[in-house]
């Protein structure tokens, strides 16, 4: 199956809550001499925990990884304990950030309300936000996989700008369980999630348990056009290969 030409391929890693700063540098230091053969059409992303940000952000440098963040707060400053705003990020090369991963939705009351919220700032603020969408096994099992997305979409992305936008579909079964998304039915829901768009050239990702052996196959197929990455992004040597498929 052929990609599409004009849609960007973006590889990135979502680091949740590890490492700290020596253990990111000595990453790096692994990581990047692998990327000498990456091709130069795939965007590679690093979305790593606020505190590895500054030190991240010097040592990429004129490398060609870019640098993500994992949440966004929706005010430009405030009285807001615990959170970071876009002008934060950005003032630092930051240029990605994931907003509304199923963990924050899970555990720390992030509703479609608050996830819009922190779109739109992400975009005011000059960051691109990789907006997470995605199933819990009880609603596939029930057959709302589709209804669910769609209205995640719908309230997700009221006045925000898809021509700066990447999306993640991520079922959350399939997240740190092992348990791969088949790699046709992820096409499918992606070619679905494609299908409500105002911009069908946005990319959009699949992640849940991508590993370096069903890369390969996720990346073959035609609606897929790049992954989100948790627990196989953590070694050099995996990610380097995820970046890196064939
Ligand atoms: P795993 O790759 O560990 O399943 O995590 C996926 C994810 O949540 C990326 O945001």
């Amino acid at each position: 199956m052929t990609k599409s030409p004009v849609r960007k391929i973006v590889i990135a890693g979502n680091w949740k809550m590890y490492k700290t700063q020596a253990e990111s540098l000595e990453f790096l230091r692994g990581f990047l001499p692998s990327l000498d053969e990456t091709p130069q059409d795939r965007e590679v992303v690093l979305c790593v925990p606020f505190t590895d940000l500054n030190v991240l952000s010097k040592s990429l440098h004129g490398s060609r990884v870019q640098l993500g963040a994992q949440n966004v707060h929706w005010e430009e400053f405030g009285a807001y304990t615990g959170e970071i705003s876009g002008p934060m990020l950005s003032e630092i090369g930051v240029r990605y950030v994931i907003v509304g991963h199923s963990e924050r939705r899970q555990y720390f009351g992030e509703t479609d309300y608050t996830v819009n919220l922190r779109l739109k700032a992400a975009q005011r603020f000059g960051l691109t936000p990789i907006l997470c969408v995605g199933e819990t096994k009880q609603q596939r099992d029930k057959l709302e996989t589709e209804s669910l997305i769609a209205n995640q979409l719908e309230k997700n992305l009221v006045d925000v700008d898809q021509e700066n936008l990447v999306i993640a579909y991520e079922p959350i079964w399939a997240i740190g369980t092992g348990d791969t998304c088949e790699s046709k039915e992820a096409n499918r829901i992606i070619g679905f999630i494609r299908s409500k768009l105002s911009n069908p050239d946005v990319p959009i990702q699949y992640g849940g348990s991508v590993k370096p052996n069903n890369i390969d196959e996720i990346m073959a197929q035609s609606e897929i056009d790049g992954v989100l990455v948790g627990g196989a992004s953590l070694e050099p040597e995996s990610f380097a290969r995820i970046a890196n498929y064939k």
